[in-house]
């Protein structure tokens, strides 16, 4: 018996095609694909209709473009690796005029999309004038020295909140810059939407992507939305390796990790923080035999789980899957769902992808 990660790929498919209802969308694969592993998404993605992808880090772009040589290849983060953007046909994005006035004769020949910071400040130019000089400097070039400026983006930072009007307020800052910089430049790429503003607006009129993580991978964005809307084909499980009974004022665990306040029955779990399980998660339930259970300590290899007599040493116990799904935990409080996918520890856990 092994803690292990199953992925369920027929499930994962469908509900790929189910979430971009043809579409057009580019696949964020970023961290490895949201650690559902960069190989089987890209294929799973190829399949499905979606040949557009993004990521943060060049050595996952160039993997990507190993798997989809006609793809095209949107690097979100900056890189200066110019020959390899160049001989992999990457696209990338350009964060600011200092970038570019920096590296002006490296980008040439290179397919570059303008990015515009918004409310997040993290990367990208202050305002839509600031790309102005930018495209007027570049067009001014021989052609041979000229970078393509093929895409313009942005970056929401609050489309998946409710409570105040930042997220009216950047897409209102985005759509009218974008409108005025549309009579200086054509552009062929123009993506602005993550999974939560693609769930609430639709593809915004003139947008030639949706560029999409976590609704792809199976988790909601933000919680008023039904289940149904995406699908879980991560099941995380483990095993009751024995069930131990505790008489009250027992404790169990290290430091009196669990004291019983009444006779307990108490399985224990091969599965721990080791394998990636966050504590804040060890806060709730598991499922045994189609039944919730608490949790009632979490060590590095091990659980502890307070059960009935209808648990029994050898049953499955899930953590995550699409009944006990990683969105719900996320409404909980436990973790951005991407922060509960990246802590699981795929050196320690068995991975399987069922066909
Ligand atoms: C720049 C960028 N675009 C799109 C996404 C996709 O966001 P989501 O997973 O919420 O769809 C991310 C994810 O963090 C991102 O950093």
């Amino acid at each position: 018996m092994t803690a292990r990660w199953t992925l369920d790929a027929q499930l994962f498919h469908d509900n790929v095609a189910h979430v971009i209802q043809n579409q057009p969308v580019m696949a964020v694969m970023k961290n490895n694909a949201y650690h559902y592993g960069l190989d089987f998404a890209v294929n799973a993605f190829l399949k499905q209709g979606i040949t557009t992808f993004s990521t943060t880090v060049l050595r996952e772009a160039v993997r990507i473009r190993k798997l989809a040589p006609e793809a095209v290849i949107f690097l979100m983060n900056p890189s200066t690796e110019f020959h390899i953007i160049r001989e992999q046909r990457i696209h990338m994005t350009l964060p600011s005029p200092e970038f570019y006035h920096q590296h002006q004769s490296d980008l040439a020949g290179i397919n570059v999309h303008l990015e515009y910071e918004n409310f997040l400040h993290r990367s990208g130019f202050r305002t839509f004038d600031d790309m102005i000089p930018v495209i007027q400097t570049n067009r001014e070039l021989p052609k041979s020295e000229q970078m393509s400026i093929v895409g313009i983006w942005t970056h929401f930072g609050y489309a998946d909140e409710f409570d105040g009007d930042e997220y009216s307020d950047e897409k209102q800052a985005w759509l009218t810059g974008l409108e005025k910089i549309k009579t200086y430049h054509d552009f062929e790429f123009i993506h602005a939407q993550n999974s939560a503003s693609f769930v609430r607006d639709g593809l915004f009129t003139g947008h030639s992507h949706a560029r999409l993580g976590i609704i792809l991978y199976g988790s909601r964005p933000y919680s008023s939305l039904p289940e149904s809307l995406t699908r879980q084909s991560l099941t995380i499980s483990a095993n009751v390796i024995q069930v131990r009974q505790l008489e009250k004022g027992q404790s169990a665990g290290y430091s009196f990790a669990f004291t019983a306040e009444h006779s307990t029955r108490l399985a224990v779990v091969d599965l721990g923080y080791g394998d990636g399980i966050l504590r804040t998660r060890s806060k709730h339930e598991c499922l045994i035999n189609g039944r919730r259970y608490p949790i009632k300590a979490l060590m590095m290899s091990h659980m502890f789980v307070e059960v009935d007599s209808n648990v029994a040493a050898g049953d499955e116990v899930i953590l995550y899957s699409n009944d006990i799904r990683i969105d719900e935990y996320t409404f909980k409080g436990v973790g951005a769902n991407s922060e509960q996918l990246s802590a699981l520890n795929h050196h320690s856990l068995l991975k399987e992808i069922k066909l």
